[in-house]
């Protein structure tokens, strides 16, 4: 099989590729990135002899025809991924996240080529604290931020490319991923980082917000049983029942970092700012017999800390940048 993955220098591009390698020795991987501040190249650097490396923009319709002609299999991961940021200017969200898919859509439709669209379930809006309800499938979108509307708008894309065209493509939704690689502009690595520089984690708001935690591997190892035996037209939701409030999160870290459990600050809340997300996988477990195989929450985290104090080669360059923009947001 001839992979094209779009964003493989991102968080979970790069771990996809790292797994593919690793557990699909067969299957010729091209990366196609434009690494803009959350791509970088050094993730692939332990991979590198093992895949092709192209550097350019999902929305570069020439570029994106030659390397669509030449794969059997796309799996566009490529976005601008960060809510912060599309408050603050949702233009290259657009651009990305909506132009970006357009172009990919356009190339598998003129090349027949199976095409695994990834989103987020953020694209449902959210879910009151209380309520006992979980995202389905069924559930009508309901976006809150610029990213998200984009991540929407890119997803209902590929439903009419489906329907209107025959493109042989599949959707997945996952909740909030961690692990290794991830930018330091997100909750965890964010909090993880400024501890190690000696800041206390800042939490937005009262710190009630909940997230439905899934490690990386799990959330790309759906990814493959999607690509290997998932229905075309299908929307497949990934998530694997880790639901937690952010003070329980920023608790846990203090905790396993050897600080006391309130040694944290509450900041100024994120505009808009989503409750709660949670996932009902049913479809996904029952379906194609997916299950979540990296052991719970607090071993994860654990782990994603050891290897963010390892590899403080890899986040320093990106640190002072991205603290002077949340202070630039007062948070
Ligand atoms: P990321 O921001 O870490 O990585 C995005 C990658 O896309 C980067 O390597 C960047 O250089 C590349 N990119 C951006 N614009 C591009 C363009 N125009 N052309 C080519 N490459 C471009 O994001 P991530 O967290 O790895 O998210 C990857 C995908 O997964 C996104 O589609 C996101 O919406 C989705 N998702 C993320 C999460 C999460 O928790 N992080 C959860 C569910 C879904
Ligand atoms: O649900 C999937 C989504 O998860 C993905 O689609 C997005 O690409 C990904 O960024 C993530 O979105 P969130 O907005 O949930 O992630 P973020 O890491 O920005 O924040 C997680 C929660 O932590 C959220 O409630 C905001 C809060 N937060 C964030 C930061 C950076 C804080 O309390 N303090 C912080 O410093």
């Amino acid at each position: 099989m001839r992979l094209l993955v779009t964003g493989g220098a991102g968080f979970i591009g790069t771990n996809f590729v790292h797994q593919t390698v690793r557990e699909h020795p067969d299957v010729k991987v091209t990366v196609l990135d434009a690494l803009t501040y959350a791509g970088d190249q050094a993730s692939l650097a332990p991979v590198a002899d093992r895949i092709s490396f192209v550097q350019g923009d999902v929305a570069d319709a020439d570029l994106v025809d030659r390397l669509v002609a030449d794969c059997d299999v796309v799996v566009h991961f490529a976005a601008e991924s960060h809510n912060d940021n599309s408050l603050a200017n949702p233009w290259p969200f657009v651009q990305t996240n909506v132009v970006g898919t357009f172009t990919l859509l356009e190339a598998v439709r003129r090349h027949g080529t199976r095409y695994h669209h990834i989103s987020t379930d953020e694209v449902y809006g959210d879910l009151e604290l209380d309520d006992p309800a979980k995202f389905t499938p069924q559930r009508p979108y309901n976006p809150s931020s610029p990213y998200s509307a984009t991540k929407a708008s890119s997803d209902l894309l590929v439903r009419a490319w489906v329907r209107s065209f025959g493109v042989q493509a599949t959707i997945s939704n996952c909740s909030n991923n961690y692990g290794p690689y991830q930018h330091v502009e997100k909750f965890i690595p964010r909090q993880i980082t400024n501890m190690v520089d000696g800041v206390r984690p800042k939490l937005y708001g009262t710190g009630q917000n909940v997230r439905d935690w899934i490690h990386v591997e799990d959330h790309n190892a759906a990814v493959w049983a999607i690509i290997d035996r998932g229905r075309i037209g299908e929307t497949y939701l990934i998530g694997a029942d880790g639901e937690q409030s952010n003070k329980d999160v920023v608790e846990l870290i203090l905790e396993l970092m050897g600080e006391p459990r309130d040694a944290y600050d509450l900041v100024s809340d994120r505009p808009g700012h989503d409750l709660r997300y949670a996932i009902d996988s049913t479809k996904l477990r029952d379906e194609l017999g997916w299950q979540p195989r990296f052991p719970g929450f607090r071993d994860g985290l654990a782990a994603t800390i050891e290897w963010y104090r390892q590899n403080a080669a890899w986040w320093r360059p990106q640190k002072d940048a991205t603290e002077a923009k949340y202070a630039q947001l007062g948070r």
